[in-house]
């Protein structure tokens, strides 16, 4: 196997990997989606708590960002300055900073067997920069096949919250801070958000759940711990595995 010390080693292990191969080898990739406040983070850490609680390995990373290099460019992405570059610039920031994330995080996780938990992936350009932005669908599916290539999620959960509940919440956590780049768009840019998730689900039956996100938190991790085990049998798993010798 190429060393993994520098980038370039990494991207040659990333481009290696078929989707047969990474199928064999891979531990489970479940991303989080939804608009501000709906709930993504919460619900991606109490996920991975739970995974991590019976003894797997779990990587929680988010987007933008996750990586070193993705991080740079959040930070670009998110304060603001590349908006007036227009939806098609910030949809190829966004790749740019998947690509890093996708190639030094998610795949060697996947290799490695651990899961990874992600807060947003390529459903939030989709959304964001493709529906929203008016972006070409050809040029957000290209950017896609050549950022996540096999590093495809396995399951999705949509977490589903009127446009107005979510800002309230987003407001709350958020204190004194600014609202950033997508925060500070309008009510009705929120609620296309949610109309846009919601009709990308229904094309992707098999891979995503959409969950009302203003049920009670502690209802809404039943129902997502509830469909990882219908689709994995994460506890299953693991007694198995402990009765082989
Ligand atoms: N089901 C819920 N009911 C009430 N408040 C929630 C629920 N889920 C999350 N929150 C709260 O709403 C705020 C936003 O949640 P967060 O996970 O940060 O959302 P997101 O990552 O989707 O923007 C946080 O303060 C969080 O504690
Ligand atoms: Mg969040």
């Amino acid at each position: 196997m190429p060393g993994l010390s520098g980038y370039d080693g990494r991207r040659r292990v990333a481009r290696a990997m078929t989707p047969e191969r990474l199928d064999r080898l891979r531990g489970h990739f479940i991303t989080f989606e939804g608009g501000e406040g709906s709930g993504k983070s919460t619900h991606a850490a109490a996920l991975a708590q739970h995974l991590t609680s019976l003894g797997i390995d779990v990587v929680l990373t988010r987007e933008p960002g996750g990586s070193t290099g993705a991080e740079i460019i959040r930070h670009i992405i998110l304060s603001g300055i590349a908006k007036p570059l227009g939806a098609e610039t910030e949809a190829i920031l966004f790749a740019a900073a998947r690509d890093d994330h996708v190639r030094t995080v998610i795949l060697p996780a996947l290799e490695a067997g651990s899961w990874v938990v992600c807060d947003r992936f390529i459903d939030s350009t989709r959304v964001y920069q493709g529906v929203l932005g008016q972006v070409d669908p050809r040029l957000i599916l290209g950017l896609e096949r050549v950022t996540v290539g096999p590093a495809k999620p396995d399951l999705t959960f949509i977490l589903d919250v009127p446009a107005k509940i979510g800002l309230a919440r987003a407001t709350a956590r958020r204190g004194k801070d600014l609202a950033d780049r997508f925060e500070a768009e309008s009510i009705a840019y929120h609620e296309s958000l949610r109309k846009a998730y919601s009709v990308l689900a229904e094309k992707e039956p098999e891979r995503c759940i959409v969950i009302d996100g203003r049920a009670p938190r502690e209802i809404v991790a039943e129902r997502i711990w509830a469909a990882v085990e219908r689709k994995f049998n994460p506890g299953q798993a693991r007694v198995v595995e402990r009765a082989v010798p």
